[in-house]
This record gives C-alpha cells, sequence and structure tokens, in this order.
C-alpha cells in the first residue's frame, strides 16, 4: 500500500466532515493536538504537502519556515491576512480560500449586530429575565428604518448587505479605494467625510497592513454620539483604544461587534456597555455556512492533488 502524503491541521475550527475527507487522501496532523508542536514540525515538517488552516491563525512565518515542500494552503474563511500569500506565491505555495459561500451569512451577522444594537435586544433580553418588567417598562429604542447607511468594504458580503437592506428603506453611501463602475450608490473616496453624513457605518474590509485602524478617532467622532459602528470585517480595522474611549466619552453612540483586535480577548471596558452588542466571531457560523466553506476548503485540497488545479486561489495566486 502506497502511503498517504501527510497533511497539517492548524485551526480548532475545522469540523469532523472535513477531517473524513481529507483522511480519504492524507494522513493528518494536527498542530494543536501534538504534545511539542516545534519538535515535532523540525522532526516532520519536510513530509507535510498540504495544510489546512483558519482565518484565525492562517499559516505563520515561524510555521511555514519548517515546511519546505508545501504545495498548498487551504484557508476555511475568505479572510486571509494571516497568510502572507505574496511570500507564498514567490515560493510556490498555492493559497486558496473561501469566498462568497459565506457572503449571504455574514451579511445577515451584519444586520443581526445592527438590529440588537438599535433595538438594545440584549439589554431587554436581560430586563425580562431580571423579572423587573413588573416595576417599569423598558425604555424607548430606536429603528432601523429610513438611516443613512455607509458601508466600508463594498466587496462580495458588503454587496450582498445591500440588497438585504433594501427593505429597511435606507439611503446607501460607500467608500472603498476604487470606485465601483457597476453600482449606483453614491460614492465617497474619504471615510471622514461618509462617517459624518451616516447614522451607521458598516465594516466590511479585509485586514492586514492597508486597513489597520482605517476606522481611527476622527472617523469615530465624525460618525458621533447618534452614530453606530458596526465591525464584522476584522477587529485591526478598528482602532479599539479609541473606540473604547469614544464610547466612553459618548463621542460615538453605539457599536456591534463581531472581531476584535486582540480576539478571543476583548476590551472588558466593553461589558457593561448597554449601547454595545458583542458577538465572538460568529459571522460565517451556522451549520450551513460552515459546512459550504468545509466543503470548498477540502474540495480545494482534493482538486490540486488530483490535477495540480484548485477552485479558488486568493488573487495572489491566481
Ligand atoms: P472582498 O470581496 O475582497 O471585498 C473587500 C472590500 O473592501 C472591497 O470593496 C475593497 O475595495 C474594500 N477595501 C479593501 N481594502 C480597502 C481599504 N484600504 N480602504 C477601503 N476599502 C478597502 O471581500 P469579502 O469577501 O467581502 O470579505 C471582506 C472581509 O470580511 C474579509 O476579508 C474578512 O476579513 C471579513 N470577514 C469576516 C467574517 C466574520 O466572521 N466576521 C466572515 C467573512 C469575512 P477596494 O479594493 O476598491 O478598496
Ligand atoms: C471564519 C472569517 O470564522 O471568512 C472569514 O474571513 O472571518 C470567518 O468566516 C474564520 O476564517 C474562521 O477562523
Amino acid at each position: 500500500m502506497t502511503q498517504k502524503p501527510d497533511l497539517l491541521i492548524i485551526s480548532r475550527v475545522v469540523t469532523q466532515n472535513m477531517r473524513d475527507r481529507l483522511a480519504t487522501q492524507f494522513t493528518l496532523h494536527e498542530l494543536f493536538a501534538i504534545d511539542n508542536p516545534q519538535d515535532w514540525l523540525a522532526a516532520n515538517g519536510a513530509s507535510v504537502i498540504a495544510v489546512a488552516t483558519d482565518g484565525h491563525f492562517g499559516a505563520k512565518p515561524e510555521i511555514l519556515t519548517h515546511l519546505p515542500n508545501l504545495k498548498i494552503i487551504s484557508c476555511y474563511g475568505v479572510g486571509y491576512d494571516n497568510i502572507d500569500a505574496s511570500d507564498c506565491a514567490n515560493r510556490g505555495i498555492i493559497v486558496t480560500h473561501t469566498p462568497n459561500v459565506l457572503n449571504a451569512e455574514v451579511a445577515n451577522t451584519a444586520l443581526l449586530l445592527w438590529l440588537a444594537t438599535s433595538r438594545r435586544l440584549v439589554r431587554d433580553d436581560r430586563f425580562v429575565r431580571s423579572g423587573d418588567w413588573v416595576n417599569r417598562p423598558a425604555p424607548l429604542t430606536h429603528s432601523i428604518d429610513d438611516r443613512r447607511v455607509g458601508i466600508l468594504g463594498l466587496g462580495r458580503i458588503g454587496q450582498e448587505l445591500v440588497r438585504r437592506l433594501a427593505v429597511f428603506n435606507p439611503e446607501i453611501s460607500y467608500h472603498t479605494r476604487t470606485k465601483k463602475t457597476d453600482v449606483t450608490l453614491r460614492y465617497y473616496d474619504n471615510l471622514v467625510d461618509m462617517a459624518r453624513d451616516v447614522d451607521v457605518l458598516f465594516c466590511i474590509t479585509p485586514g492586514g497592513a492597508a486597513t489597520h485602524h482605517l476606522v481611527n478617532r476622527e472617523v469615530m467622532d465624525a460618525l458621533g454620539p447618534d452614530g453606530t459602528l458596526i465591525n464584522v470585517g476584522r477587529g485591526t480595522v478598528v482602532d479599539e483604544v479609541e473606540m473604547v474611549k469614544a464610547l466612553q466619552d459618548g463621542r460615538l453612540g453605539n457599536a456591534g461587534l463581531d472581531v476584535f483586535e486582540l480576539e478571543p480577548k476583548v476590551p472588558a471596558a466593553l461589558f457593561g456597555m448597554e449601547n454595545v452588542t458583542l458577538l465572538p466571531h460568529v459571522g460565517s457560523a451556522t451549520v450551513e455556512t460552515r459546512a459550504a466553506m468545509g466543503a470548498l476548503t477540502v474540495d480545494n485540497i482534493l482538486q490540486f492533488l488530483a490535477d495540480g488545479t484548485t477552485i479558488s486561489p486568493v488573487p495572489e495566486c491566481q
């Protein structure tokens, strides 16, 4: 019997179904189940030809340096800011990700955060559970109908969000580096200007150096005391220290956050704020969407093993 090639899993979220499919063609090694990963990598890294990882762990240089014969990194997620894809391309390693199959779910999560934050879902749920309702009515909240909406990052997910927002009758504008030729929404080439003109700012850009702290103090001050920031992109896109200060000072009204700069660490100052809704990076985390992402992650690897091609390489590797 011929020996199967080695595949390294660097993730805590890959599913059993993914493992089962990969195990038909590979010998699997789970980095997080290995007692001494550094020793293991030094001794066995040369035999690894494929990595399955996720957007959170990616593939750090200190691991890649031990994998001289690596051919493919398949990322279970669309964001690949924790993989140096240009360097991989230069080394002949193909990087794949899972675009499109999660657009609807992440757009739903963005809407969920906006609704929950504006209508104070968490506060009012606590209010009912506390039994205090018998003593007084819940305070009024704000509607999400007829609002001015700004979208930072009008890519695959941003455009899905636009479609879903329609029922709330918004006035939508967007900011990206490049104006879209096929979109009639109002374009701002300056994020501060857009933030000044909207009630809610949705952040749906990739992470990485190019977007680091794009949402800074100036942007948050422009959004203002009645404004709402929703972030489903990456935590690094928002200056989190400044965001906490802006919320504490009342310079920023509300925030709905699925992602954080140092996740899973979240600033404790946010925990007591009623005007903030917090999620543990679950934008795509439904059974249905994770199944589709898992299938694409595995399909990319198996197709590569079969004929050297992939379904959804990242732009740097196309
Ligand atoms: P995409 O199709 O590549 O869209 C990215 C958008 O961001 C584009 O419109 C791009 O336009 C814009 N952008 C990029 N850099 C920018 C910059 N420096 N300034 C302003 N705009 C910029 O990506 P997608 O599939 O929609 O995914 C977007 C991101 O969402 C992912 O990369 C990931 O980080 C995040 N995400 C989060 C979750 C979650 O669970 N919370 C799930 C999936 C994805 P220009 O290039 O013209 O600037
Ligand atoms: C995943 C994501 O939860 O696709 C992305 O970019 O952030 C999420 O869908 C993540 O990749 C898993 O760690």
